[in-house]
């Protein structure tokens, strides 16, 4: 049995989607923990609802991202996880943080990487006349929205579309690759070669929605 340690900042719409799948779909992992750098998480609450145990390091409590960072590394620990999930985690993390959990912690970001790392992805991805957008689950490595793609979901940019209406759209696809590429994780379905990882069973690692 994996155990899953999620970090969220918001709503949590990835957590709920990852927790309702592992629990549905019977996947052999257990969600150990959910923790928030906010205390006012909205998706604190779903978890605890759900009997999962939640924590809060909140991030305004430390002079600097390497206090906050290991502070927040000690309270994961203590849940002894196989994988950190970032659901909305909206945090920089120190290299120290990404190495010591180098190839067992995931990252959603709204963009079909390596387009659009960082914020707006939404508003960036229309200023350009993107015809397609989308969202990328990968492991996490020093810098930032990078490390290998695990799996992309594909959604068209329509016509009309603003940030709000595609972000929408976007969003359906991120709740059905995220929870997908952790159950390969906790199924150990991952197999690395150098830098990239893929299926074991050659299983598609893209969702194209129409
Ligand atoms: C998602 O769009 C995710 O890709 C990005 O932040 C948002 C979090 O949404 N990293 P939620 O908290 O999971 O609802």
């Amino acid at each position: 049995m994996k155990r899953l340690v999620i970090l969220i900042s918001g709503r949590g719409s990835n957590m709920e989607a990852i927790v309702k799948a592992c629990a549905a779909e019977g996947w052999p992992a257990t969600v150990a923990a959910v923790i928030s750098n906010r205390p006012d998480a909205g998706g604190l609450q779903f978890a605890a609802e759900r009997g999962i145990a939640t924590a809060v390091v909140d991030h305004k409590a430390y002079a600097n991202r390497e206090d906050f960072d290991a502070e927040l590394a000690r309270v994961i620990d203590g849940f002894a996880p196989d994988l950190v999930v970032l659901a909305g985690f909206m945090r920089i993390l120190t290299p120290g943080f990404t190495a010591r959990y180098a190839r067992r912690m995931l990252n959603i970001h709204p963009s079909l990487l390596p387009a659009f790392t960082g914020l707006h992805t939404h508003e960036r991805a229309l200023e350009m006349g993107c015809k397609v957008a989308g969202a990328t689950v990968h492991f996490v490595t020093a810098e930032l929205d990078h490390g290998a793609i695990v799996m992309q979901g594909v959604v068209p940019v329509k016509p009309g579309d603003d940030a709000k209406s595609l972000a929408a759209r976007v969003l359906t696809v991120e709740h059905r690759i995220y929870p997908q590429a952790v159950r390969w994780f906790a199924e150990d379905a991952l197999i690395w070669t150098g830098e990239c990882v893929a299926h074991r069973d050659g299983a598609a690692q893209q969702l194209l929605l129409s």
